[in-house]
């Protein structure tokens, strides 16, 4: 990612000097002149532009195809995988009853994913967050991968009330007090899922292709995407975990300024 300021270097070329007159020197430096005003004018345009996508300085660890910083972008690696099919034949390892180990590989994904980040990190972050108590310097944060997965897991709960029936949604009486109103709950986690899927835009291909014993062409789910390295994501959340108790009852005030970004929906919006 490329500072603006190494654009101003670049743009900034003077003519090459050839004999020294008076009206040349008058001519260079009006010429001069007017391209240093031309170049100020771009550099301005482009740091203009540049602060409405990129609010935070650009410096290590920001993917260009990211507008917003993380903290974990360092984490960020692109692999390429083949999903499981999920069908008889071809079914993931999390495809097993409702039991105490499925709710462990599902607790392995995300239950380490309230995190604790620098103050530095913090200030560059999008939205303002809030200093942990008792832990000066450090801020607490979500990864929202990490959030999905637990998402998807409550409304995995939902969809087996026989065993989880503090989650069965088709009643009113399902107060959980750690997670609230599970009804309402799920439904937050499902539309959550829903905006989550929309925002990744996953471009991926399905195919079809020809088979003699079927005599058809038939829809192929085993085909390449492009994905995150999920490993990478979760060695990020285990290494920065909270471990500390937080108390959202103390409130810490902080110099950190709430950044004036506006997403591509609301500009577009006018
Ligand atoms: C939970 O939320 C649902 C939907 O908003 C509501 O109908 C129900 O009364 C709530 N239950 C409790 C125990 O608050
Ligand atoms: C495959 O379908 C074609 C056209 O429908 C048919 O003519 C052919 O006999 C079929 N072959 C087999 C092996 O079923
Ligand atoms: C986070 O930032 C976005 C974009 O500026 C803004 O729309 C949203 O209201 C902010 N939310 C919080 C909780 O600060």
């Amino acid at each position: 990612m490329s500072d603006p300021s190494d654009e101003i270097e670049r743009t900034v070329t003077l003519p090459p000097m050839k004999s020294i007159t008076w009206t040349s020197i008058f001519s260079r430096t009006v010429l001069v002149g007017l391209l240093l005003i031309e170049t100020l004018g771009l550099a301005t345009a482009m740091l203009f532009l540049f602060h409405r996508v990129h609010p935070t300085t650009c410096t290590t660890g920001l993917d260009p195809n990211q507008l917003l910083y993380s903290p974990a972008l360092v984490a960020v690696e692109n692999e390429v995988r083949v999903y499981n099919i999920g069908f008889p034949g071809d079914l993931s390892s999390f495809q097993i009853p409702s039991s105490p180990a499925l709710d462990q590989m599902w607790s392995d994904l995300y239950n380490f994913g309230i995190s604790r980040i620098s103050k530095d990190e913090a200030a560059r972050l999008p939205n303002k967050t809030h200093a942990i108590p008792g832990d000066e310097g450090y801020y607490i944060a979500e990864l929202d991968v990490f959030h999905n997965l637990h998402c998807l897991n409550k409304v995995r709960m939902a969809l087996d009330p026989d065993y989880y029936p503090e989650w069965r949604i088709s009643t009113t009486n399902n107060w959980i007090p750690s997670q609230k109103n599970a009804t309402e709950h799920v439904s937050h986690c499902l539309d959550w899922i829903r905006q989550s899927i929309m925002c990744a835009g996953d471009t991926s291909v399905i195919v079809w292709q020809w088979e003699d014993s079927a005599n058809a062409s038939i829809v192929k789910g085993d085909v390449a995407h492009t994905c995150r390295n999920f490993d990478r994501l979760r060695d990020w959340g285990h290494e920065h975990t909270l471990h500390v108790e937080y108390d959202p009852a103390v409130h810490i005030e902080d110099d950190i300024a709430v950044p004036t970004f506006r997403s591509g929906g609301e500009q577009q919006r006018g």
